[in-house]
């Protein structure tokens, strides 16, 4: 092989390797390789890294107090034990601005009519997704949020009554198009829920929970039918489990279904 043919060959080997090294990442590899080329020569180092997933945005989502924030903690360390960077989030909030907007939407007494509270949420959900979510998912990051679009369907859908085509419209808008790769619905009557819910959060507002968490059995009720109609609706990325008796029940079983997206 001349000259001319050797260097077309190396060529074409680099090529080969950059794809699979791209390939790789993409999996999350636990190693990143960077390729050094000069007029002289090239050069190989590994280097180990964090692993790397690109756009592996999961949510969580479920009603009051279903231990979406605990499962979220819980997975949070479960993927970062196993060298993944991770990003939790949630919404609303996430960003100064949008735990500000949190904040005026979970104060009781404030006569906030359904359509406000539904403008004031996808307004934190611009701020989140643009400031905080796509940046990290960019770096590679996991990003997991506590509540996404689906909550706004299925309290502002199915709880408030407002429309959902509306809804759907402001959510795509509002979240510039990123619609999770997986959802894990934890699904609990919501009188036990509400329970739980009340008593972590009395001693911030009063017994009766804050703004959302003190509406009517009937209206949790319809959260509810909302959340399982929108997993029936997405059976691909909408996970639908039971809450367990314990915690780590619960934990193992998002452990399983998170594993086989990994
Ligand atoms: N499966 C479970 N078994 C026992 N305790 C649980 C279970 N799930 C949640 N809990 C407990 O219930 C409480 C509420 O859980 P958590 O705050 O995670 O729920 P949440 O869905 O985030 O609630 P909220 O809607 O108020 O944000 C916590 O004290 C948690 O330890
Ligand atoms: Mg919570």
């Amino acid at each position: 092989m001349g000259l001319f043919g050797f260097t077309n060959r190396l060529v074409q080997m680099i090529d080969i390797l950059k794809n699979e090294i791209k390939i790789k990442n993409r999996r999350g590899c636990k190693y990143r390789c960077h390729i050094i080329s000069g007029s002289y020569g090239f050069l190989f180092s590994l280097e180990k890294t964090m692993k790397k997933h690109e756009n592996l945005f999961i949510t969580i989502e479920g009603g009051e107090g279903s231990g979406k924030t605990t499962q979220s903690f819980l997975l949070k360390k479960y993927l970062e034990d196993s060298g993944y960077e991770v990003l939790l989030t949630r919404e609303p909030g996430g960003t100064v601005l949008a735990e500000n907007i949190r904040d005026i939407l979970l104060s009781p007494n404030l006569n906030l009519i359904a359509l406000s509270e539904l403008f004031l949420l996808e307004a934190a959900r611009a701020q989140h997704i643009k400031n905080l979510i796509l940046p990290a998912l960019k770096k590679g990051k996991i990003v997991i949020c506590d509540r996404f679009i689906d909550s706004t369907v299925a309290y502002q859908g199915y709880g408030r009554k407002l429309d959902l085509q509306l809804i759907n419209s402001l959510n795509l808008v509002a979240s510039f198009g990123l619609i999770p790769i997986l959802t894990i619905y934890i699904d609990v009557i919501p009188s036990k829920g509400l329970e739980i819910a009340k008593k972590n959060n009395s001693k911030v507002y009063n017994a009766c929970g804050d703004r959302i968490e003190s509406e009517s059995m009937q209206f949790h009720n319809d959260v509810r039918k909302g959340y399982i109609e929108q997993a029936r609706k997405y059976p691909k990325r909408i996970k639908v489990i039971k809450s367990q008796v314990t915690l780590d029940r619960t934990h193992a079983l998002i452990k399983n279904i998170v594993g086989a997206v990994l």
